[in-house]
């Protein structure tokens, strides 16, 4: 007897039930009135006294592991069921899946990286938290300069010996890091974030987006500075784009020009977008200050270079048509969707 309760206990474990029907023939089989579990019982009397204890306690076990075997099953059917009535119609179409798609500032940022790399310059990157020296002092602004007003900036903490911590207004900051590390030649752009302490409105915000980019090597004259200027312009714009160098000022080059593209929407004739100009400024440029080459070691006497700056968000506008900075920071899926198709 004890045999045969050890091998139904292992014969259960094999059980199968690939119906309702099929279940139910398995329970008679084993709980029913006339059922394996009721004959065992029954022969239960004639057990002698000394094994009684080891076989009531094998025949609880066998009870327990039926019951246990039988909800299972029944679960498992259920559930296949359940299943089954989920995929029921074959012929539904599916739900659609919704995709992401880039920010409008990774597609021009990553378009702007691309046009320089086809023609020699690689990417920088630098720290958004910078101190005076990287953002300021080494590109030719003395202290007390009142060029300095001319990018608000975010202090983070100041500094007995003035080299004051801050979140970087520009990132020309990379272009001094890259010539502290190597000497010319150095073609090299330097995409980040930046950040302003400006009064957020559809023309200005805190925190946007620059690529600059810096060229130094034997030799380089304001022709190579135009040349790879208008190259730029083509690219982005069309190859019907001119451009044209305001006399400006900063204090990291000299001469300094603002470049203005013709206007893409009016072909230069004058629009509400140029405000009848025709043109459109996109970008700050300039000779590399020989002071500026100096302050990172590099010999001005041997090395000459140029230097360029450009808004993301900026080109962004003029090239998509987006006529409020704010609408870049919202995240409305409204507006993102519809970028969704540019790659
Ligand atoms: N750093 C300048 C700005 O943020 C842009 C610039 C870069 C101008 C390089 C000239 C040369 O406004």
């Amino acid at each position: 007897m004890k045999q045969r309760i050890k091998q139904a206990i292992e014969n259960l474990k094999q059980l199968t039930a690939s119906n309702l029907e099929e279940l139910e023939q398995l329970r008679i089989q084993y709980l029913g009135k006339k059922g394996l579990l009721n004959e065992l019982f029954a022969q239960f009397k004639n057990v002698p006294n000394e094994e009684k204890k080891e076989m009531g306690t094998l025949l609880n076990e066998l009870k327990t592991s039926i019951q246990t075997k039988i909800e299972s099953l029944k679960d498992s059917l259920e559930q296949k069921n359940e299943q089954r009535i989920q995929i029921d119609d074959l012929t539904k179409p599916s739900y659609l899946q919704t995709t992401g798609s880039r920010h409008p500032i990774s597609l021009v940022r990553n378009e702007i990286v691309e046009i320089f790399s086809r023609i020699g310059y690689s990417v920088e990157e630098g720290p958004e938290i910078e101190d005076d020296w990287h953002v300021f002092s080494a590109l030719n602004f003395p202290p007390e300069h009142p060029a300095r007003d001319m990018q608000d900036t975010f202090f983070v903490e100041e500094k007995t010996d003035g080299n004051n911590i801050l979140l970087r207004t520009h990132t020309s900051s990379v272009q001094v890091r890259t010539m502290e590390k190597q000497q010319p030649p150095i073609r090299i752009i330097a995409p980040g974030r930046v950040f302003r302490n400006e009064t957020i409105s559809a023309r200005a915000h805190c925190i946007f987006h620059q690529v600059e980019g810096l060229y130094i090597d034997k030799n380089v004259s304001f022709v190579d500075l135009k040349q790879s200027l208008l190259y730029f312009a083509r690219e982005m714009f069309g190859k019907d784009t001119r451009i044209r160098l305001r006399p400006s000022y900063f204090p990291f080059t000299e001469p300094s020009a603002e470049m203005d593209i013709s206007c893409n929407l009016c072909n230069g004739k004058g629009c509400n977008v140029c405000k009848g100009t025709g043109w459109l400024e996109i970008m700050g440029c300039g000779m590399v200050d020989p002071n500026v080459l100096e302050a990172s070691n590099i010999d001005s006497k041997v090395y000459s270079g140029f230097a360029f700056g450009m808004g993301v968000e900026r080109i962004a506008m003029l090239k998509y048509g987006i006529n409020d900075l704010r609408l870049y920071f919202e995240n409305d899926i409204r507006f993102l969707n519809q970028f969704k198709s540019i790659i």
